[in-house]
């Protein structure tokens, strides 16, 4: 049965945007149901509305602790009978809350090879250190920063010194692998 999975992102959304449309166009035997956003006004909530995808916004601030604020996430999860999570530039670490409902079923992509340069800006900490090869990884969530087991990873060789150009690369290589990545999960969970 098609699976049904909710993107949980921060920003621009076009790692979002990308498998939205994989899954529209039937290349991810998947639907997007929902899209989860804690930062109301967010271009990712434009994208999804456009795509005609369900959107939640919520502040995590207004909630008096984080259980709280993943509990009223968890209850749209469950609304929507959501079976899976993708994180796409979601700038926040999941709860235990969330990973207890969906341990194993939660994904993140990171702009870089980890475990090399986790957290903010993942890109630039590589630029800073002056790596020749950048690179992207998809890995499983869990209560660490960027830890969990890798399932994915692609390098990508750059010498030069524009982060613009940089920045294009990494995201084009982001879309290419998200899409890759979540269609085999979609063919095992
Ligand atoms: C991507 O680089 C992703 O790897 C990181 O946040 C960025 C999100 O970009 N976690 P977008 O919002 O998908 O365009």
């Amino acid at each position: 049965m098609q699976k049904k999975i909710a993107i949980f992102a921060s920003g621009n959304g076009s790692n979002f945007q990308a498998l939205a449309d994989a899954c529209v166009k039937g290349y991810i035997n998947a639907e997007i149901s929902l899209c989860v956003c804690d930062h109301p006004g967010a271009y990712v909530t434009e994208r999804a509305r456009r795509l005609g995808i369900k959107v939640i916004e919520l502040r995590p601030k207004s909630f008096p602790s984080k259980e709280d604020y993943e509990k009223t996430i968890l209850k749209e999860l469950e609304k929507e009978k959501i079976d899976f999570i993708c994180l796409a530039g979601y700038m926040r670490i999941v709860g235990k809350t969330l990973l207890d409902s969906f341990r194993n079923k939660i994904v993140n992509i990171h702009p870089s090879l980890l475990p090399a340069f986790p957290g903010i800006d993942g890109i630039g900490q590589a630029m800073a250190y002056g790596v020749k090869v950048y690179g992207v990884t998809i890995h499983y969530v869990d209560e660490t920063l960027d830890g969990g087991s890798i399932i994915a990873q692609a390098a990508i060789p750059y010498e030069g010194s524009d982060r613009e150009v940089l920045e294009k690369m990494v995201h084009a290589r982001e879309h290419a692998l998200y899409i890759e990545t979540v269609k085999k999960l979609m063919e095992t969970v």
